[in-house]
């Protein structure tokens, strides 16, 4: 194994209590697609120019026949807990929660919590967000999962990223569903957050607790000081930060956008605003964002049509991953102060669901430098004063990421997808070691 680079100035001190885990999710490592239910990413990535190696995750990291020698990467690399997906077209399958079941007791034997994640991105072949009833489904399907698994999981997450899921899948059509629906997608945003809310409480009702929900959020930095890159900024930041955070921690839409939702939205919005016990981010980099350009923009592989009030602008002056994001860690203290200062008492305790970046290579120094300057600034939020309970790697390993393929390597362990051979990179050293200094008295 490589070891890690020795570090001569620590990481800071995180608060007690403090929980360091790493995330996956099911339709990206668990493979064994002939043991499950379809779902919508496989009927998308079965079309032709959906995904840019033309790949599928019909194997993926084949982790349903893997589990146990991800479970000993996990205890080797020293988490309090991990960050998975329970699949709803597995569970939809004969004897689809005897996985998960499995699953759960050999984390809880290697002293890993388990943090299931009820839906990211694999809805079952046939269900459709566009419809109000898939979120009186995805409470049922909670409370399924609940029942099996309440007894050893102690902290759940509702949704992934509906941000993404409706604005990549359902409004641009570069994720499954592949739809291009634009503004006329604001109805998936909006049964998400109820199926979220109605979730919410089905778990509690079946006796579980420590609840939240992984939301993607990141500055939107104007492309300039000119008042149409500054507006389009603004609407950026609505799109991405408050249409998903407002109705979850405020109970209502920002202005302009409650119109363009299904109906008269009121009774569910106190459904929504059931009180979490914790918010997830996911944070990646921030957003460049300008005015409209006449012929659309292109950016990490999404194409912003022409006719939508903003483009996607790059941002200057700083590193980029193999994705072609900005590496700017003072960027997530950024975040974090902004949704303190906006949303004050009324949000909970913030964890950071996931954090990660792509690069090539076992000897990952990127990837370190990436962690180490995220995690400083993570500890700058918290001496600002934002409540951070936790940080989740994303990911364990390299996996199928969505519309790129096999192309984008995201893991602190490398998977040769060839022979499913895994090698932990210097990564997955440097984050076993920090862990270690971390808990050190
Ligand atoms: C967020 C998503 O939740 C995850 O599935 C994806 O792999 C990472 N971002 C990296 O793009």
């Amino acid at each position: 194994m490589i070891r890690a680079m020795a570090t001569t100035n620590p990481v800071p001190r995180f608060p007690d209590g403090f929980l360091w885990g790493v995330s996956t999710s099911a339709h990206q490592i668990e493979g064994a697609v002939d043991t499950r239910e379809p779902s919508v990413w496989d009927v998308f990535t079965a079309e032709p120019g959906r995904v840019r190696d033309g790949s599928t995750a019909a194997v993926a990291c084949d982790h349903v026949h893997r589990h146990a020698e991800d479970v000993a990467l996990l205890a080797g690399l020293g988490v309090d807990a991990y960050r998975f997906s329970v699949s709803w077209p597995r569970v939809r399958a004969e004897g689809g929660l005897d996985f998960y079941d499995r699953l759960v007791d050999e984390l809880c034997a290697a002293g890993v919590r388990p943090v299931p994640t009820l839906f990211h991105w694999d809805l079952p072949a046939g269900l459709d967000w566009l419809e109000r009833s898939t979120a009186e489904r995805f409470a049922e399907y909670a409370a399924e999962v609940a029942g099996r698994l309440g007894d050893r999981v102690q902290k759940w997450i509702t949704l992934n990223e509906p941000a993404e899921h409706t604005l990549l899948g359902h409004a641009l059509g570069v994720h499954a569903p592949g739809r291009k629906l634009l503004f006329d997608a604001l109805p998936v945003a909006h049964h998400q957050l109820l199926a979220h809310g109605l979730a919410v409480r089905a778990l509690r009702a079946a006796g579980a607790g420590d609840i939240g929900i992984a939301n993607s959020h990141g500055p939107a930095w104007p492309a300039s000081r000119e008042e149409a890159d500054v507006a389009a900024a603004d609407f950026y930041d609505l799109l991405l930060n408050r249409l998903f955070a407002d109705p979850l921690l405020l109970g209502r839409y920002p202005e302009d956008v409650g119109e363009l939702m299904p109906g008269d939205v009121g009774a569910d919005l106190e459904v929504i605003a059931e009180p979490l016990d914790w918010y997830g981010i996911n944070y990646y980099a921030p957003t460049g964002v300008g005015a409209p350009r006449d012929t659309g923009t292109d950016f990490g592989g999404v194409r912003i049509p022409a006719g939508l009030p903003f483009s996607l602008r790059e941002i200057e002056g700083h590193p980029v991953t193999d994705f072609g994001w900005p590496v700017v860690p003072q960027a997530l203290t950024e975040i974090l102060t902004t949704f303190r200062a906006r949303y004050g008492d009324r949000l909970p305790p913030v964890v950071i669901t996931e954090n990660g970046c792509a690069y090539e290579g076992l000897d990952d120094r990127d990837r370190i430098a990436y962690l180490d300057g995220h995690l400083r600034a993570l500890h700058r939020a918290v001496e600002a004063g934002v409540d951070v309970r936790g940080y989740f790697v994303w990911s364990l390993m390299d996996n199928f990421e969505w519309a790129e393929g096999y192309s984008r390597r995201f893991g602190l362990v490398h998977v040769d997808f060839g022979t499913q051979e895994r090698t932990p990179k210097a990564s997955y050293a440097w984050f076993r070691d920090l862990l270690r200094e971390q808990r050190r008295a």
